[in-house]
């Protein structure tokens, strides 16, 4: 499928699968997009961008028929040129490289659109917004990271709620989602909100119960926090 732009400005919730039980990876995206998930956010990770190990190209695939939404793939891994491919063969909808992750992130964004898919970067959290400044327009989501990558459940970074306002602007009516990644919750997604995010993923705040029911709850609470 392919998710386009819609220049109405709405909050979107994009629970991280990384705090899903990953021995139901299929039945878990069905019952989170059955309560309310808007996108499926997925996060590979290489042991070298970032401290931990996650999931490369064929358990992307592997879970791809399951979701019915929009599968938003973000790539901790350096460098990402040489997998950019298998990822987008994989069935991601939106493919986010860090910008740290390599010399030519103008490349990368050129190749992600090139393989059919919305290209994504993602900023660590002393990665100013500058870094952009020059590729915006081949540029489809901002991804602040409100952590340092690489796990779950970690505490929401507050003097980041800055650079999501400074990347609204830098936005202005230009057709980019602003995608805010790590500790988002009911107490913090609305500093994201407010500031000017729309898609905010949440790994632990969204899967924490373990049943569709907790699903639902979570993601509502998320929603009337920001309301
Ligand atoms: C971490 C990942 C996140 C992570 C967020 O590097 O990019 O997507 O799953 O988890 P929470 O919402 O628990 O901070
Ligand atoms: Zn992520």
């Amino acid at each position: 499928m392919t998710v386009e732009f819609d220049p109405k400005r709405e909050l979107k919730i994009a629970p991280s699968i990384l705090s899903a039980d990953f021995a139901r990876l299929g039945e878990e995206i069905r019952d989170v997009e059955e309560q309310g998930a808007d996108w499926i956010h997925v996060d590979p990770m290489d042991g070298h961008f970032v401290p931990n190990l996650t999931i490369g190209p064929n358990v992307v695939a592997a879970i791809r028929p399951h979701v019915k939404t929009v599968m938003d793939v973000h790539l901790m891994i350096s460098p990402a040129d040489t997998y950019l491919e298998a990822f987008a063969k994989a069935g991601s909808d939106i493919l986010t490289v860090h910008a740290e992750a390599g010399p030519h992130l103008d490349r990368s964004l050129q190749a992600i659109r090139s393989y059919g898919c919305k290209a994504g970067v993602a900023l660590n959290i002393t990665t100013p917004l500058s870094v952009i400044e020059y590729c915006l327009d081949k540029i489809d989501l901002i991804l602040v990271m409100t952590i340092n990558p690489g796990f779950g459940g970690q505490k929401f970074t507050h003097s980041v709620v800055d650079k999501v306002a400074a990347a609204r602007k830098m936005i202005g009516d230009r057709p980019i989602w602003l995608e805010v990644d790590g500790g988002v919750s009911p107490e913090t997604a609305p500093l994201c909100w407010n500031a000017g995010a729309d898609v905010h993923v949440a790994g632990s705040a969204v899967f924490n119960g373990g049943t569709p029911e907790d699903y639902k709850r979570n993601m509502d609470a998320i929603r009337a926090s920001c309301a």
